[in-house]
């Protein structure tokens, strides 16, 4: 079920024809759905009914207030990636008990905002990690809780930019060396062992990598507990991809009952950390045709949206679907999508067979997760405003910057 869908030809999201927003907002204008927003959650969490666990969502797919707080009220946990997005999540609600902190490069300021704040776990991806968070923690005088983000050296078999569970990776530490880096960490005086973590890449299209990290963790959390290490949780990260094109996404009930077999018997909670599940369908992007241009060979259709709007087709050659808002009874030509910017790289779409005149919208669908999350300032363009419909409501949650924002904080010398 979307809450995209066309009436009359026309593109609609929930109960407001996406063309009233670009006229009444302008473009390049992100468009997410609450309803889509909230199901994707609901749905997510009730996939693991019955069993402890807390879905921490991975707030850097999309960390727009709105977003965050609609999931904060569900009880939605976080996982964050910096004091930016700690303190983010914290501006949207979020219950700081329920927030994670990852990522390899944590500095000591960091460190000591989220200790101040008192989250969940700290997970923990090298040991110079460990021993400056507990120097941090026995500076500030508390104890930091704790896991390891394991490596558990399986292919995600995703694009290679997303994939972090290979042992040639930057992620988490080999899973040969936890044993020792639990021990160490149990001797410490200012972390305290809370759980272990894993995540092994992103936009994962089948169920078998995840099914395989799961087992090698199992096996590591019962070397652990031969060990006298108990943990409280086990967090299995993100990963689960969405449609962009014709995928066919794994179910997240399935990726539950799998999760249920693997783990059965342990009583650890299980945390997860969906980013793009969760938010990617529930959005798109629009833009407006600047110009169409005949070329020799290739036809361009440059609009208003640029690579500093949605990266993702010039960084991972990701596809997404680009539709005319409102449909024209012409004959389609075929059209490269692209942007204004100074590159080559800078393209939305590639090979598009469209009906289209210079002025009209066009949606670039699934961009929810990684798009204005991603965007940028290059080429001194403004970032795009961001809108939220709710039923018949129309909530601007993000106003477009204005050009004179984007150079207040220089200054030129004396
Ligand atoms: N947990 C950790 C530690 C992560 O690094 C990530 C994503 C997630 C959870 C959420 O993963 P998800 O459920 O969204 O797959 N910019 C790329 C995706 C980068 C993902 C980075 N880490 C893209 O546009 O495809």
């Amino acid at each position: 079920m979307t809450a995209f869908f066309r009436v009359n030809g026309d593109l609609w999201v929930e109960r407001v024809p996406l063309a009233d927003i670009a006229a009444r907002f302008g473009t390049p204008c992100f468009v997410y759905s609450r309803a889509a927003l909230e199901r994707a959650w609901t749905e997510f969490d009730a996939a693991f009914a019955g069993v402890p666990h807390l879905v921490c969502y991975a707030m850097k797919a999309n960390s727009n207030l709105a977003v965050l707080n609609l999931f904060a009220r569900k009880g939605s946990g976080f996982d964050i990636v910096s004091g930016g997005e700690l303190a983010r999540a914290l501006a949207a609600g979020a219950e700081p008990a329920k927030i994670v902190f990852s990522g390899v490069g944590k500095t000591e300021a960091e460190m000591e905002s989220a200790l101040a704040a008192g989250i969940l776990c700290f997970n923990v991806e090298s040991a110079a990690e460990l021993e400056t968070l507990n120097r941090v923690a026995g500076r500030v005088g508390s104890a930091a809780p704790v896991s390891f983000r394991v490596n558990p050296d399986v292919d995600p078999k995703t694009h290679p930019y997303i994939s972090t569970g290979l042992k040639e990776s930057k992620f988490g530490v080999a899973f040969a060396a936890a044993r020792a880096l639990y021990a160490r960490a149990a001797e410490l005086p200012h972390v305290a062992i809370r759980g272990i973590d894993i995540h092994i890449g992103s936009q994962i299209g089948e169920l078998a990598p995840h099914r395989e990290a799961a087992i090698k963790l199992r096996g590591l959390v019962e070397a652990l507990a031969a060990d006298g290490i108990a943990l409280h949780h086990i967090d299995l990260g993100g990963g689960l991809g969405i449609r962009y094109d014709d995928e066919v996404p794994l179910p997240t009930f399935e990726y539950a009952a799998m999760l249920r077999e693997v783990f059965r018997g342990r009583p650890e909670t299980l945390l997860l950390e969906p980013g793009r599940r969760l938010v990617g369908e529930a959005g798109v992007m629009l833009t407006r045709v600047t110009y169409l241009k005949p070329g020799v060979d290739r036809n361009f259709a440059i609009v208003d949206a640029a690579m500093n709007d949605l990266i993702r087709p010039a960084l991972y050659d990701a596809w997404h679907g680009v539709e005319p808002v409102c449909v024209r009874d012409e004959p389609a030509l075929r059209y490269q999508v692209v942007g204004a910017i100074c590159e080559s790289a800078d393209f939305i779409a590639r090979d598009r067979d469209l009906a289209i005149e210079e002025g009209d919208l066009l949606a670039v669908r699934a961009a929810g997760a990684y798009a204005f999350a991603m965007s940028s300032n290059y080429n001194s363009r403004p970032r795009a405003c961001e809108v939220m419909v709710d039923g018949d409501r129309v909530h601007l949650v993000r106003r477009r910057e204005t050009v004179a924002e984007l150079f207040a904080s220089e200054s030129p010398l004396p």
